[in-house]
């Protein structure tokens, strides 16, 4: 089959790791008989640099008209000056609420091969897989105001937390959806012993639970929900939760698996189905690392993780999926580690030697 992908490799080490990614994906379509058509586009700093603007409506039209985006990553340091008017980040809200990618799923998964990598005792880590699902267009990020001003008292600023019942309803739908697939366990994370936003969540997720009478539905709340993580991760199995904790849980979690370099992250504007194709936006959890950028050092492998998950959401590629999520175990087993998951005994490697072995394994 033939297949339309939009490709934004954004900044630091984005463009690295997309080449990559890229690199897997044509050994797919050899293996498997599909043609990737690439479109490049700019987004994040880069943008900014050449288009003046962190997304262009350009890039933003061809995003709309592929099977799916396949993105790096954006931020650079040179826009860290807060009084910048505009920054890179700007770019991946303005594609994540232009596209509607509402959804955003997070898998945490430890590889068996690296748990002596992590900092958690193998008791705690051994078996750990859930899965995050993160509301991604409402909430601070896109407050209304967004802004800082002075007054006679001092300057101030505001990000209000906003959400409306259908935003909840059907990010909550979504987590659901997904409970059904697999433990039949939902926990709705939230911070409703304080916050009125998280009061309406809540009333929601309970709501919402009407319609699903064969899922158990468990509230937790932000605060818990982060200890828990480190204390007891197998007990969770789907989380649903607003745009910030989302953000922050995730960074969190990644570290069950050794590295945020590990943590796969698709964008949808829907229910996932495997074998679906819901258009989708694919991109590590991870930034643009500007420090490790041109140096043959990063970690490809949350974004071909991260690509693994469009084959199967977006393009209805199951197969396709599988394989290179196998390659990726493969790799793992025979060794080869890049520097943040690098352990003793191990091969090290950079990005691209890393990229080289995950095509040719999943090149069958
Ligand atoms: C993420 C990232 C982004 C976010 C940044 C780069 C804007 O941290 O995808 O988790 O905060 O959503
Ligand atoms: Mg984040």
């Amino acid at each position: 089959m033939r297949f339309n992908l939009a490709v934004l490799p954004g900044d630091g080490i984005g463009p690295e790791i997309i080449a990559e990614t890229v690199k897997v994906l044509d050994a797919i379509g050899k293996r498997f008989g599909h043609n990737f058509n690439y479109n490049y586009g700019l987004v994040g700093g880069v943008a900014i640099e050449q288009e003046g603007t962190a997304l262009s409506t350009d890039t933003l039209r061809m995003c709309k008209c592929s099977d799916a985006v396949l993105m790096g990553a954006v931020g650079d340091p040179k826009y860290d000056d807060p009084q910048a008017p505009i920054h890179p980040e700007d770019g991946l809200l303005a594609l994540r609420k232009e596209l509607g990618l509402f959804a955003n799923l997070r898998p945490v998964k430890v590889y068996p091969v690296l748990i002596d990598n992590t900092n958690f005792k193998p008791e705690v880590i051994k078996g750990v897989d859930f899965i995050f699902v993160r509301e991604l267009t409402g909430g601070l990020y896109f407050a209304r105001p967004k802004r800082q001003w002075r007054t006679t008292r001092g300057r101030r600023a505001t990000d209000s937390m906003t959400y409306s019942e259908q935003e909840i309803e059907r990010i909550v739908r979504v987590g659901f959806e997904i409970a059904r697939t697999r433990k039949k366990k939902l926990i709705s994370v939230d911070k409703a012993n304080v916050l009125q936003s998280s009061r309406l969540w809540r009333q929601v997720a309970i709501e919402v639970s009407g319609d699903y009478p064969d899922i158990e539905l468990e509230h937790m709340l932000v605060d818990a929900c982060a200890m828990r993580i480190i204390q007891n991760p197998r007990y969770l199995d789907v989380l649903v939760t607003e745009n910030t904790f989302g953000d922050i849980l995730t960074d969190e979690a990644s570290m069950l698996g050794g590295s945020l370099g590990m943590l796969a992250s698709a964008s949808l504007t829907g229910v996932p189905q495997e074998g679906g194709r819901t258009l989708g936006m694919y991109e590590p959890s991870h930034g643009s690392a500007p420090r490790r950028a041109r140096l043959d050092m990063a970690n490809p492998i949350a974004t071909i993780a991260s690509m693994a998950m469009m084959l199967s959401y977006s393009l209805g590629l199951t197969r396709e999926a599988k394989a290179v999520e196998k390659a990726i175990e493969k790799v793992l087993e025979e060794g080869y580690r890049t520097y943040d998951i690098m352990g003793e005994d191990k091969t090290k490697v950079g990005t691209k030697k890393m990229g080289d072995l995950i095509a040719d394994r999943a090149g069958g």
